[in-house]
């Protein structure tokens, strides 16, 4: 997969792609990332990228232009347009899923100041995506999230690290406790269950504990 990211401000997220887990995805030649400065298609000596909003009001708008450009000069028939927006739909599990499996190249807008011009919108981006209901100062931080969220996905880039069938979400229910070394840890001890060697009371007993913590903590996932 390629990722490429339209943003002005590429040292927000060069740190995150180059450790962990999307070091290994690059590594591994599971995605490709790149950056596009929408500055560097500005045609004006300041390298403007923001103008007033019409209508009046505070703070300023990404002007469509150096956007548009910016997307043409790495659009290609396998691209996929993703504005990072409050406005946007809720980012979810599945969400993550479906971006893994089925895309070959992601190309995420990140917008600053008061957000991007409407038509720019209209014109050029396949889909809006919300990383939740508040607002950020950029898309840069909201990129990293899907990045991450649906890179980890990607057939083969976490190896034997996880197990992400019975992740939270991806079952429908909250993954279920925990436990490692220590067996005792301040007082509080592993349930024996999980000490019996019995896989399949083991098993129950997670499932038992998943929707017993989603029953509790977020009901809204049992709904249906
Ligand atoms: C200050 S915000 C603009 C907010 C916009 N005026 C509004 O109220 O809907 C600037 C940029 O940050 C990004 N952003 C802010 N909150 C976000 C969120 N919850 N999810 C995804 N992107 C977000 C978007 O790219 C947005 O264009």
């Amino acid at each position: 997969m390629r990722i490429t990211i339209i943003t002005i401000f590429p040292g927000m997220l060069d740190g995150f792609l180059r450790e962990s887990m999307m070091k290994r995805a690059v590594d591994q030649g599971a995605v490709q990332f790149d950056f596009v400065d929408p500055r560097e298609f500005t045609t004006d000596v300041h390298r403007t990228v923001d103008d007033r909003p019409y209508g009046g009001g505070p703070g300023m708008v990404m002007k469509p232009d150096p956007l548009a450009a910016a997307i043409r000069s790495v659009h290609t028939a396998n691209s996929r347009v993703i504005y990072l927006s409050p406005q946007g739909c809720p980012f979810t599990q599945s969400k993550a899923e479906m971006l893994a499996t089925a895309s070959k190249h992601l190309i995420l807008l990140c917008g600053h100041y008061e957000g991007v011009d409407e038509r720019l919108i209209q014109r050029y981006v396949d889909e809006e995506i919300s990383i939740g209901d508040y607002v950020l100062t950029n898309g840069a931080l909201a990129a990293t999230v899907v990045i991450d969220a649906t890179v980890r996905l990607i057939p083969g880039v976490l190896g034997g690290e996880g197990a992400t069938e019975a992740e939270s979400f991806t079952t429908g229910l909250l993954d279920f406790p925990q436990y490692t070394r220590p067996e005792e840890f301040e007082g509080l001890t592993v349930p024996d269950i999980l000490k019996s060697g019995d896989h399949g009371k083991i098993a129950a007993w997670r499932h038992e504990q998943a929707l017993d913590r989603t029953r509790k903590r977020r009901p809204d996932l049992l709904d249906g």
